[in-house]
């Protein structure tokens, strides 16, 4: 047989193993058997020196191109056997494999506490009414009895925007919105966002939630907002709670009171937290001044009622003893898991 026969026959051979061959192992022994040092090719090709330089040249040049063939050959078969394998085992679907559990999110701290504080006024039979966060002054201020010269209507105190617009620095604004559209009785809670250019600290920020509420009647007495507020303590709280209220001022109430509860980290002893006194001031209230009234339209004398805020971060960082305010904005998924 010359050598060009020889060639032939392990073209023929090698091209009836390729068709025929099937997955991935055969095929590296086919590789071994027509590319590798002891191949029948490379045979050829190392007895090639013995040759005439014609024939050198034609069956080296013939052995080179089918060595080349077959290489291209082979590795254009392993890449299909490759993807078809991987293919095949995706298809397998291992029942008994754990899922890959999701990751449940939680409630956001305020979010909590603000449901459960309005959660405790619903069942005292509250509504809870919204409002704009952009307000004009008439809403943020003068309606509710804050005059031109009071600080809070300072630029430094209040987040102006263009014209005469601003961002509401209580939730106050609402009282009036529902003052205007309805009649008394009625008794509401007013929760959302206020904004106050604070400089940020462990216990500021300019922007921060507040629920304050507000009940209208003919005979509301102040008695009436001392049961409504001590029970919501009580709920809050722990029925051992104490409530004390203190004398203030504010534009809007009449007679105004700051309300404290006893301290809730020392149970009224004084420690870090209470600075030493025993007592935590937890929200500001009041009975509706009269000159709300009449910038409402309701009738003079006819009406009474009481009005109180409180600042829902305040209460949260009471009730699960948080020392910084801005970990509630950061974000940060180690804080937040904690709340579930
Ligand atoms: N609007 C007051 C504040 O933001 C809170 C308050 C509401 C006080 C109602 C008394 C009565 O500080």
């Amino acid at each position: 047989m010359t050598a060009k026969d020889t060639l032939e026959k392990i073209k023929k051979e090698f091209t009836e193993m390729i068709a025929g061959c099937g997955d991935l192992r055969s095929l590296e022994d086919i590789k071994v058997k027509y590319l590798g040092r002891k191949s029948e090719l490379t045979t050829v090709l190392r007895s090639i020196s013995g040759f005439s330089s014609i024939q050198k040249k034609e069956i080296g040049q013939y052995a080179n191109l089918l060595k080349n063939q077959f290489a291209e050959k082979i590795k254009n078969l392993q890449e299909n056997l490759g993807a078809s394998r991987a293919k095949s085992e995706a298809k397998k679907i291992d029942v008994t494999m754990p899922g890959i559990a999701a990751r449940k999110g939680t409630i956001h701290p305020i979010t909590r506490v603000m449901n459960r504080i309005n959660e405790i006024f619903i069942s005292l039979g509250f509504g809870i009414a919204e409002g704009p966060e952009i307000e004009s002054e008439f809403y943020n201020f003068e309606a509710l009895n804050i005059p031109l010269d009071h600080p809070s209507r300072d630029a430094f105190d209040t987040f102006y925007i263009e014209g005469k617009q601003l961002l509401r620095s209580h939730t106050s604004n609402v009282q009036i919105r529902i003052m205007q559209n309805a009649l008394p009785p009625f008794q509401v809670i007013m929760p959302g966002r206020v904004y106050r250019p604070d400089a940020v600290d462990a216990t500021h920020s300019f922007m921060f939630h507040q629920v304050e509420g507000l009940m209208v009647d003919k005979d509301i007495k102040f008695s009436h907002l001392k049961g409504v507020l001590s029970c919501f303590c009580r709920s809050m709280f722990g029925e051992s709670i104490l409530m004390r209220m203190r004398p203030h001022f504010f534009p809007f109430t009449e007679p105004s009171a700051e309300v404290d509860i006893s301290c809730i980290i020392c149970k009224g002893k004084g420690c870090r937290v209470c600075s030493g006194n025993g007592w935590l001031e937890i929200l500001g209230a009041g009975m509706v001044n009269p000159k709300v009234f009449k910038a409402v339209g309701y009738a003079p004398k006819k009406y009474t009622g009481f009005a109180f805020g409180m600042g829902v971060e305040r209460i949260a960082m009471l009730l699960y003893g948080i020392e910084d305010i801005r970990l509630f904005y950061e974000n940060d998924i180690r804080f937040l898991s904690q709340f579930v």
